[in-house]
């Protein structure tokens, strides 16, 4: 049994064969395709694709005009691209505390971390449970601040009735090797605001406007950069692999989910577990099954044990050096850490793959 699973389907196959004999690898109609089926499918709000979750956090920050001085909200429960992204752009990470009954970030821990400089909020959907997205915007729209959703995780979560993708002024997805959903590497970039995605467009690609760029006697399309851009765009082999493993994803996360839904029932009421929460109001993506488990290291030699991987993910970040050391301002983040661990959800598990999970868990550690 695999902790994580890589999912090809049979299309993507086909789509990146295609590319490959058309020769076309590059940026080209596949990345407009899959971006048009995102929308459609997944309610995605005028997505533009990039080469990974961490280049489409970067590059919303940098359209929030994110700069030197300004400060950053977001939680230490979440990986290491959240943070960086922050310094890449000169400015100062703030650690909030994190509901320790979801992983997620406190809407009063940003109330209280909220200063003249604050300029975005980073919510990190843990596991793929989305975050109290009504207050965070509530929040950051009485203070002026742009809201990037970290849905590294949530491909295909729901907050009251609306997709994730499409509740903030920016929304970052990753399709990395061992998301829900994988480009090989990639990402996408939701954006609420029509003109936010047109210069995302342009600043993905070196900040050169295609559209309006003239072309020249010399060769070379004459264009005039205006503020910074990155290589940033997903290209067509990557696109090709997402369009092909898009056509599976609603079967393969419902498998997920009715595998989360399984251990919910099973494991209510065992001994030193305690499940997260689950309002009624939001749909997990259920990317990972994170436990709160007490001795954590002797329930992860014990699963081991029975042939069931177990792993944290991700431990807080805000102890790296880089990062300023760990903060003892986070009573809910330090008992979230000192418990959490995760057991496989997937869609390459068998029925027995999940009874085996319960059982080993049932029986104690
Ligand atoms: C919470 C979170 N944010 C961002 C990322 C970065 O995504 P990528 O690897 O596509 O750059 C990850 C990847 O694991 C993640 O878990």
């Amino acid at each position: 049994m695999n902790f994580f699973h890589t999912h090809i389907s049979p299309k993507a196959v086909e789509y990146a064969t295609e590319a490959l004999r058309t020769g076309w690898v590059s940026e080209g109609p596949r990345v407009k395709q899959f971006e048009a089926a995102l929308a459609e499918k997944l309610g995605f709000c005028n997505p533009v694709c990039v080469n990974s979750g961490t280049t489409a956090l970067h590059l919303a920050l940098a359209l929030a005009g994110v700069g030197p001085d300004d400060e950053v909200i977001l939680p230490a429960q979440t990986f290491v691209a959240t943070g960086l992204v922050i310094l890449m752009q000169g400015a100062k990470p703030v650690f909030a505390d994190i509901d320790p009954a979801t992983g997620n970030i406190a809407p009063d821990s940003i109330r209280r971390k909220i200063t003249p400089r604050t300029k975005a909020v980073m919510p990190v959907h843990w596991a793929g449970y989305p975050c109290d997205m009504d207050e965070i915007n509530a929040i950051a729209a009485g203070h002026n601040l742009a809201v990037v959703e970290d849905a590294a995780h949530a491909l295909g979560a729901t907050y009251r009735g609306r997709p994730v993708g499409a509740l903030s002024r920016f929304t970052c997805f990753s399709f990395q090797a061992i998301k829900h959903l994988t480009c090989g590497d990639g990402g996408a970039l939701c954006c609420l605001r029509p003109e936010d995605a047109r210069e995302a467009f342009v600043r993905r690609w070196f900040g050169i406007d295609r559209a309006k760029s003239q072309p020249s006697i010399l060769g070379e399309r004459l264009y005039d950069i205006s503020a910074v851009g990155y290589k940033y765009h997903l290209n067509d082999l990557g696109a090709a692999v997402g369009l092909g493993n898009l056509e599976d994803f609603p079967q393969r996360l419902a498998r997920r989910q009715a595998i989360a839904a399984r251990y919910s029932r099973e494991l209510a009421g065992v001994p030193g577990v305690t499940l997260l929460r689950q309002d009624a109001d939001r749909v997990s993506a259920c990317w990972l099954f994170t436990l709160l488990v007490e001795r954590r290291e002797d329930f992860i030699r014990k699963l081991a044990a029975d042939g069931v991987p177990s792993s944290v993910v991700h431990l807080r970040i805000d102890h790296n050096s880089v990062f300023g050391g760990l903060r003892d301002d986070l009573p809910g983040q330090a008992w979230f850490n000192a418990r959490q661990v995760a057991v496989p959800v997937h869609e390459g598990l068998t029925d027995a793959d999940c009874e085996r999970v319960v059982g080993a868990i049932k029986e104690g550690w």
